[in-house]
C-alpha cells in the first residue's frame, strides 16, 4: 500500500471515513465542566455531574441520530460516564454506528511574548492518556487552539498553534485516534472578510508545514476549520454564498485531496446561518468531504426546549434530530427552508 506503514494506519484511514460519511457529520459536545456550566445556566440549572450527565444523556439516546451523526466529541468525564439505567454513554453511540471521540487538550493559557494571544496546553502524558481513551472506545480526538485576528495574530502565536496542533496529531496516529486538527480563528473583530481569508491561509500554510513535518498521514486527519466570514463586528454581513466562495478557495490552497473530510465549528454563528453556509458549500464538488462538527449550532434549539424538565426530554430530542437533518441535507447539498 501507498500507506505509511504504522500499527494503526489502516484503522485510522477506516475511522476517518466513516466519520466523514455522505449525510453526516459530528455532534460536538465536548465541553469542559465549566463551559456545560455556562450551558446550563442558560436554562436555570446547576452545574453539577448529575445535570452534565442527565444532558449529554438525553443527546446521546436521540433515537435516528446515526442516520446524521457519524461521530460525537465528548468531554473526558462523559467518556467515561454511564446513563444513569447504567449504560456506557460510549456503547449508546456505537449503538447507532456513531465513532466516539474525544477532546485531548487542556485548553488555553496566555502566550508570554505574544500580542495577549493564548496557546494551548495538552502535550505532556498525551501519549498515555490516548492509548488510555483508545481503550475506553474513542477512535478519535481533537485539539482546539485559538487565532485571534485582532490581537494579530503575531507570528509567534500561529508558528506556536501550528506546532502544537502537528505534535498532537502525530501522538493521536501513534495510539489509534483520528486527530481532528482544528485552529479555530475567532470571529472576534471588525476586520473584513479579506483579511480573514488572508490570516486562515497563514495558519493552514504553516500548519500543513508542521503536519508534514511530523509525518503526519493526511489520509487518517480530519480538520476543523473556522469558515472565512466577516469579523462579528464589521460593518457588512456576508451571505452564504460568499462565505462559501472565500472558504473554498482558501481551502483549496491549503489543504491536499488525501485529506478526507473538512467538519466545520459554528463559531457562535445562529443554527440557520451554519446549516445554509455548509449547504452553499455543497453546491459544486469539492476535493473533500464537507461537512459539520458543530456545538452551539446543534444545541442552542435543544436546550431551550428541554429547560431541565424530564417531560421535556422527547420534545428537546426532536429538537436536536431537527438539526442533524437539516445539517445532514446541507451536507448533501440538498438543504430547503
Ligand atoms: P462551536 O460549533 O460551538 O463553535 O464548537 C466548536 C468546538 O470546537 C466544539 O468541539
Amino acid at each position: 500500500s501507498v500507506i505509511r506503514a504504522g500499527s494503526y494506519s489502516e484503522e485510522l484511514v477506516k475511522t476517518a471515513k466513516t466519520i466523514a460519511s455522505p449525510g453526516r457529520g459530528i455532534l460536538a459536545i465536548d465541553e469542559s465542566n465549566a463551559t456545560c456550566g455556562k450551558r446550563l445556566a442558560s436554562i436555570g440549572l446547576e452545574n453539577t455531574e448529575a445535570n452534565r450527565q442527565a444532558y449529554r444523556q438525553l443527546l446521546l439516546t436521540t433515537p435516528g441520530l446515526g442516520q446524521y451523526i457519524s461521530g460525537s466529541i465528548l468531554f473526558e468525564e462523559t467518556l467515561f460516564q454511564s446513563t444513569t439505567d447504567g449504560k456506557k454513554m460510549v456503547d449508546c453511540l456505537r449503538e447507532q454506528n456513531i465513532v466516539p471521540g474525544i477532546k485531548v487538550d487542556k485548553g488555553l493559557v496566555p502566550l508570554p511574548g505574544s500580542n495577549n494571544e493564548s496557546w494551548c496546553q495538552g502535550l505532556d502524558g498525551l501519549a498515555s492518556r490516548s492509548a488510555e481513551y483508545y481503550n475506553q472506545g474513542a477512535r478519535f480526538a481533537k485539539w482546539r487552539t485559538v487565532v485571534s485576528i485582532p490581537c494579530g495574530p503575531s507570528a509567534l502565536a500561529v508558528k506556536e498553534a501550528a506546532w502544537g496542533l502537528a505534535r498532537y496529531a502525530a501522538i493521536s496516529q501513534d495510539n489509534g485516534l483520528v486527530p481532528i486538527v482544528e485552529p479555530e480563528i475567532l470571529l472576534d473583530g471588525d476586520h473584513s472578510i479579506d483579511t480573514t481569508l488572508e490570516v486562515a491561509e497563514r495558519v493552514w500554510a504553516e500548519v500543513f508545514y508542521y503536519l508534514a513535518e511530523n509525518n503526519v498521514m493526511f489520509e487518517g486527519i480530519l480538520l476543523k476549520p473556522s469558515m472565512v466570514t466577516p469579523g462579528a463586528d464589521h460593518k457588512e454581513k456576508a451571505d452564504p454564498e460568499t462565505i462559501a466562495k472565500y472558504t473554498l478557495t482558501m481551502l483549496k490552497r491549503r489543504v491536499p485531496p488525501a485529506v478526507p473530510g473538512i467538519m466545520f465549528l459554528s463559531g457562535g454563528q445562529s443554527e440557520m446561518e451554519a446549516t445554509l453556509n455548509l449547504h452553499a458549500m455543497n453546491q459544486s464538488p469539492n476535493p473533500w468531504h464537507v461537512s459539520f462538527s458543530y456545538a452551539r449550532a446543534l444545541q442552542n434549539s435543544v436546550l431551550k426546549a428541554w429547560k431541565g424538565q424530564p417531560e421535556n426530554v422527547e420534545a428537546a430530542q426532536k429538537a436536536l434530530l431537527a438539526r442533524a437533518k437539516a445539517n445532514s441535507l446541507a451536507q448533501l447539498g440538498k438543504y430547503s427552508a
